[in-house]
């Protein structure tokens, strides 16, 4: 949550917003961002959840994907769509402003390859995770991958500690300023297994609060004792 905090304040001035998230993060982020554009496949249909200004969409649209971002703020989805157009990618992306709730709404089950999505989780409460899970679950083609990076509590105690004094040190600044709470993901992995994913790798790293999940959606046999497909 502390680079949450950062980050959403940075939203209030949105056209540093690209710039600052990499200094905040020392280009972690743009990092984690390249790791996942690497497992996007020519021709995958991606959804980008809460995809912001569009870095990790772009970067889905070099690996020649058809990509579809959803985010609530109209400001985020004006400059995935000029950073699209910058890039001369823009007629393989599709932008929604709705909330990450509504996904079914817009998409119909199986329609896409892969789904990913970087620092958006943490601004939810838990149970409104697992319900954005489970519809993940339900647009991804059986097969299908889910790659979702962000901030979590740190897994060492120590680092934890440190971690939880500075989130109450800037719990109430947060507050006053974005007037909502944030909520640190305490277990990423375990949230997408009980979205109904199998966990294909977990990824952290020193120093740092983000872990990257990668997931897949079962390919469901009727055949299999259990399985409802
Ligand atoms: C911290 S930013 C991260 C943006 C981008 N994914 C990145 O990594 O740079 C969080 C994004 O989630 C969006 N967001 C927050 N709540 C949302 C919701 N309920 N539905 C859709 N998008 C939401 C915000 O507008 C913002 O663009």
């Amino acid at each position: 949550m502390l680079m949450y905090g950062w980050m959403k304040w940075v939203e209030i001035a949105p056209q540093r917003y690209d710039w600052a998230v990499t200094v905040m993060t020392f280009g972690r982020l743009d990092h984690i961002k390249e790791r996942i554009a690497n497992e996007v496949r020519a021709g995958d249909h991606v959804l980008d959840i809460g995809c912001g200004t569009g870095t990790l969409a772009v970067r889905c649209l070099r690996k020649s994907a058809y990509v579809t971002g959803i985010d609530s703020s109209k400001y985020m989805i004006e400059q995935t769509q000029r950073h699209a157009s910058e890039a001369g990618l823009a007629d393989r992306l599709v932008v929604v402003q709705d909330s990450v709730t509504q996904l079914r709404k817009h998409f119909g089950d199986g329609s896409f390859d892969l789904i990913v999505s970087t620092m958006v989780l943490g601004e939810f409460p838990r149970e409104y995770l697992s319900y954005v899970m489970r519809d993940c679950r339900a647009l991804l083609r059986p097969g299908g991958r889910l790659i979702i990076a962000d901030e979590v509590l740190p897994d060492r105690l120590l680092t934890r500690i440190f971690y939880a004094i500075g989130l109450g040190l800037l719990w109430i600044p947060n507050f006053l300023l974005l007037r909502r709470p944030l909520f640190p993901i305490a277990d990423l992995p375990g949230v997408i297994r009980a979205g109904g994913f199998q966990i294909k790798s977990i990824e952290s790293w020193a120093a740092s609060s983000f872990k990257m999940v990668s997931a897949e959606s079962p390919i469901l046999d009727a055949a299999t004792p259990g399985m409802v497909p």
